[in-house]
């Protein structure tokens, strides 16, 4: 699939060197964006900027650790003094956590949230200013279907991060709605990715004949909903969490069992 949904914009992709991140950078990028893509894994930050410009896309790999601020800013301005604008911010930065609820530490609390939760509320400290002055900008904010009312045991902070994520999100949009920025959050359910496929906690507790499509989501599906609320399609949708899960709508999840 490609066309020019997103021609003429400027996106910067956090969390875009693999999995869902890197899915949707390829999606903007064959919808006629230019992409700037942010992560700290460089090597497979880079091979993705590649894959797109080798497909006939615009991007670049700018190397970023989302958990410090100054290497944030850094990276809103190099994208803002270089094309002149920030249309479209997507965040996708995120690690997973699972751990018995006692066994948890205020290291690992800091861990998830700071992952999780503050690096995307730093790209939105950093870009908003400059959407702000453009008078439009559409931000998509990755969190998961965990932070909805039914968590997955073993998964209490990781859980929390998400609902805060999505309540940070919803609530950041009430003050910037009247400045033209658009403020969404995307909720996948299991999304095939390098966690799916390599964590063995996952493969016990992530079984696809519990989701009511029977199958997990590919990447390219979560890539999909971001393109919309990306782009001006989504022009009056703002403080939506969007849930991409395969019909679940707040019905059981699939607790781990050992
Ligand atoms: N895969 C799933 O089943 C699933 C389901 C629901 C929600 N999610 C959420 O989607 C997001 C992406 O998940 P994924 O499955 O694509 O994972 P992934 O590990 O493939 O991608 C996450 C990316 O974030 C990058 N990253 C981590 N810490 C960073 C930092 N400090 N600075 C810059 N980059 C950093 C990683 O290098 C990686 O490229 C996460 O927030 C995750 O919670 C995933």
């Amino acid at each position: 699939m490609s066309g020019e949904r997103l021609s003429g914009k400027v996106a910067v992709v956090t969390g875009a060197a693999s999995g869902i991140g890197a899915a949707i950078a390829r999606r903007y990028a064959q919808e006629g964006a230019r992409v700037v893509l942010a992560d700290i894994n460089e090597e497979m930050g880079k091979a993705v900027a590649k894959e797109i410009n080798d497909a006939g896309g615009k991007a670049e790999f700018i190397l970023t650790n989302m958990r410090d601020r100054a290497q944030v800013k850094q990276l809103a301005d190099t994208a803002f003094e270089t094309y002149g604008k920030i249309d479209i911010l997507t965040n996708s930065v995120g690690i997973m956590f699972s751990k018995p609820f006692l066994e948890c530490t205020d290291e690992d609390w800091w861990e998830v949230m700071d992952t999780n939760v503050l690096t995307h509320i730093y790209a939105m400290w950093e870009i908003i200013p400059y959407m702000e002055k453009q008078g439009k900008g559409s931000i998509v904010n990755v969190s998961s279907k965990l932070g909805s009312p039914r968590p997955n045991d073993r998964e209490a902070f990781y859980t929390f991060a998400s609902a805060a994520l999505t309540m940070v999100s919803r609530s950041a949009q009430m003050d910037t709605a009247k400045e033209g920025i658009r403020i969404n959050v995307l909720a996948p359910g299991v999304t095939r990715t390098k966690w799916t496929e390599n964590d063995e906690r996952a493969k016990k507790f992530a079984d696809p004949a519990a989701v009511p499509m029977g199958r997990f989501a590919e990447p390219e599906e979560i890539a999909n909903a971001a393109l919309f609320l990306a782009s001006d399609e989504a022009s009056y949708v703002s403080g939506l969490c969007m849930e991409v899960d395969g019909g679940h709508v707040g019905g059981e999840h699939v607790t781990a069992q050992d």
